[in-house]
């Protein structure tokens, strides 16, 4: 629980322990935010002075990340997940029934100031929803029962650290391991097969070597062992896991390239996009291989410093991964000199995030690591040439580093016989929907969907959502497909909806997820999700029309060719999906007029009619849109009102 009185020596502590430096500034706001439970103007004036910051500048990094606040949230702030995974298995009941419980009204602060619930994006917890987060702390597999027990040590005060263990209890749910999950390779093995790597004479890596030698000043035997690290990863055909499939040889030979230093180290662990958990499982059970990947990456693009940027959702495995770090320091896997190799020095820190999915976007994630608001970059310049500080940088998706170490250990030529030709290796796929074996499932790329539906389990589907909302929504005539870059690419996410499910409210869901966490940037994707958003309310609210449906699709295009960053192109994915694949599910509920205005425009006439005492026919609109709207929908930005009127 915070403690709520956060002193003067509390907080040099804070400040003492991120050596006051400004790019800490966001792991300091959450320090402060667990420590303290908000962040009060006088907090924000001290880190002014003490770090040199414009307070205009602290507020706004407060103000962009969903897990900090500038006001008081309660002692306990529970937060449940919210993905349609968590709707299906009945999350919003368990939120009415908590609010009643706890007498409070879901969005406010109890009277009393010792609660407040409401919803947060999606927790990464798919498999064993519905989750919810208490003070940040992880809880799955919710029920009324469980909500009983949450009430009792909330009214009784208990803090959240000492709440029972067995609440917090989150499974991996491996249901099937291929080479990543399954591997036996032991800390250091994949170094140091890395370090005995030498040039083969006459070989073009020999030739680098040779050729770099003098540009690097480094004697070109020493430069024989990460470069044929490189060109291993390049040789393998690796590609990015974490969406967007770039060769990984590739952003590291970039990276190495680059003639600035010093050079970077970035794992993506914000693993943000809805219906992904399969990142949250390699940092539990396999943080080893994760580690030993990102050291071979430094070894290979010469690098000192790396970064984990793990989403603040899985903050519950903050002291265990720092606890594998410390092992691996002691072991010499880490700190200067790794493995007796005088200039191998690179060590890891790990950086929470505050809830931001949009920190995803690598650039954003950078700007996040230096302590700002996490705002995509303009690119190019791409962060292997100017990343974080503006020197080059290399970042990684999770999965993409642990495959990684394997090929170190095993060779790109093992690792490219995996999968298929143009997409090497296995894929990590997180099951989660209508199906009796939600999960992490493991498989060379290549399998079909149906393939992956017989082995979770799941009967009667309708459709599968690939790559999460970003990504896209198949239907029954299309599991034939093939998870593969060359088919169906994907992060990660497999959300299975079978034949009761209603594929406009998934929709519906998504369009809702987008509008929450487009960043505010620019302006066509703030206002184009947040009439998204609104148009899908409208038809819900029984009040679209044939041509809310065609609006779509022109905002579709805006978001295409104007958004600054991938969350404003995808956004409209989700909805066009449905659209094409089931259409009937929007048709139901439109209404037959060619188009409806999402606001009572005749109604808004009224005060005129009264002064000027007419209410004839002349002094109405048509009769159809005299009918005033029953419930409008919920528009909180005022969207919609200004798109009818333009
Ligand atoms: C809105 C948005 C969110 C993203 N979220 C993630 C994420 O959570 N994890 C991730 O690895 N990549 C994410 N990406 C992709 C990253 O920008 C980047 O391509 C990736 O981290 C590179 O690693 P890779 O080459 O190993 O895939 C996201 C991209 C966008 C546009
Ligand atoms: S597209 Fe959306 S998320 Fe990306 S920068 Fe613009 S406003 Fe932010």
């Amino acid at each position: 629980m915070p403690r709520l009185d956060l002193s003067p020596t509390d907080l040099e502590s804070i400040l003492l322990r991120y050596g006051s430096d400004p790019t800490n500034l966001l792991q300091i706001l959450r320090e402060i935010q667990e420590f303290h439970g908000w962040i009060p103007p006088a907090v924000i004036d001290s880190l002014s002075q003490s770090l040199s910051l414009p307070r205009g500048h602290i507020e706004g990094v407060v103000g962009f990340y969903s897990f900090l606040h500038a006001e008081p949230i309660g002692q306990f702030r529970l937060l449940f997940s919210d993905n349609i995974t968590d709707r299906m298995l009945g999350n919003q009941d368990l939120l009415e029934y908590l609010c009643n419980k706890l007498w409070l009204e879901r969005g406010h602060v109890s009277e009393d100031g010792l609660a407040s619930v409401d919803t947060t994006s999606c927790t990464g917890l798919c498999d064993q929803g519905p989750a919810l987060l208490a003070n940040g702390y992880a809880i799955p597999r919710l029920t009324r029962q469980r909500l009983d027990q949450i009430v009792e040590l909330v009214l009784q005060k208990v803090p959240v650290t000492q709440w029972p263990s067995e609440m917090f209890l989150i499974e991996d749910n491996i249901r099937r391991s291929d080479i990543l999950l399954g591997n036996n390779m032991q800390p250091g093995d994949a170094l140091r097969a890395a370090i005995a790597q030498v040039c083969v004479p006459g070989s073009a890596v020999e030739a680098a070597a040779n050729q770099r030698s003098w540009r690097e000043g480094i004697p070109s035997v020493e430069l024989c062992a990460p470069l044929s690290t490189l060109e291993e990863i390049k040789r393998s055909n690796l590609r990015g896991r974490g969406g967007a499939g770039f060769t990984t040889g590739l952003k590291w030979e970039a990276c190495r390239n680059a003639a600035d230093e010093p050079r970077y180290v970035v794992c993506n662990a914000d693993e943000g996009e809805p219906g992904t958990f399969k990142d949250r499982v390699l940092l539990t059970a396999q943080a080893n291989l994760l580690f030993e990947g990102m050291t071979i990456c430094a070894y290979a693009i010469k690098a000192k410093h790396g970064f984990l940027y793990l989403r603040g959702e899985y903050r519950y495995l903050l002291e265990t991964l720092n606890a594998v770090l410390e092992a691996r320091r002691s072991a010499n896997l880490l700190g200067n000199g790794i493995l007796g190799q005088a200039e191998f020095d690179f060590d890891i820190k790990i950086h929470l995030g505050a809830g931001a999915y949009v920190c995803g976007e690598e650039s954003a994630l950078i700007e996040s690591l230096e302590g700002k608001r996490g705002i995509p970059r303009n690119r190019p310049p791409y962060p292997v040439t100017h990343g974080y500080l503006q020197k080059p940088t290399t970042v990684n998706n999770v999965e993409t580093f642990c495959a990684a170490a394997l090929v170190a250990l095993n060779g790109g030529d093992w690792y490219r016989r995996i999968g298929t030709t143009k997409s090497a290796g296995t894929k990590i796929l997180s099951v989660s929907g209508d199906c009796a074996r939600p999960g992490i499932y493991e498989y060379p790329f290549g399998v079909t969907v149906r393939q992956v539906l017989a082995d979770c389990g799941a009967e009667n589907t309708l459709a599968v959502q690939i790559s999460g909302p970003s990504g896209v929504c198949i239907g029954a005539d299309e599991f034939d497909r093939r998870i593969a870059f060359e088919d169906l690419a994907t992060a990660g996410a497999f959300m299975v909806f079978d034949e009761s499910r209603d594929m406009f409210e998934v929709a519906r869901n998504f369009a809702h997820f987008f509008a929450h966490e487009s960043c505010g940037f620019c302006t066509p994707c703030r206002v184009g999700t947040a009439m998204l958003k609104a148009t899908m309310d409208k038809i819900a609210a029984g009040h679209g029309t044939q041509y809310d449906l065609a609006e779509i699709d022109q905002l579709n295009r805006i978001l295409l060719q104007s958004a600054h960053c991938g969350l404003g192109h995808t956004a409209c994915n989700p909805t066009l999906d449905t659209l094409k694949r089931f259409r009937p599910t929007y048709e139901r509920r439109l209404k037959s007029l060619d188009f409806e205005p999402a606001f009572d425009l005749d109604g808004a006439l009224a005060t005129a009619r009264r002064m000027t005492g007419r209410d004839d026919a002349g002094a109405h609109l048509s009769m159809e849109t005299a009918e005033p709207l029953a419930a409008p929908p919920p528009d909180e930005s005022g969207v919609l009102l200004a798109r009818t009127e333009s």
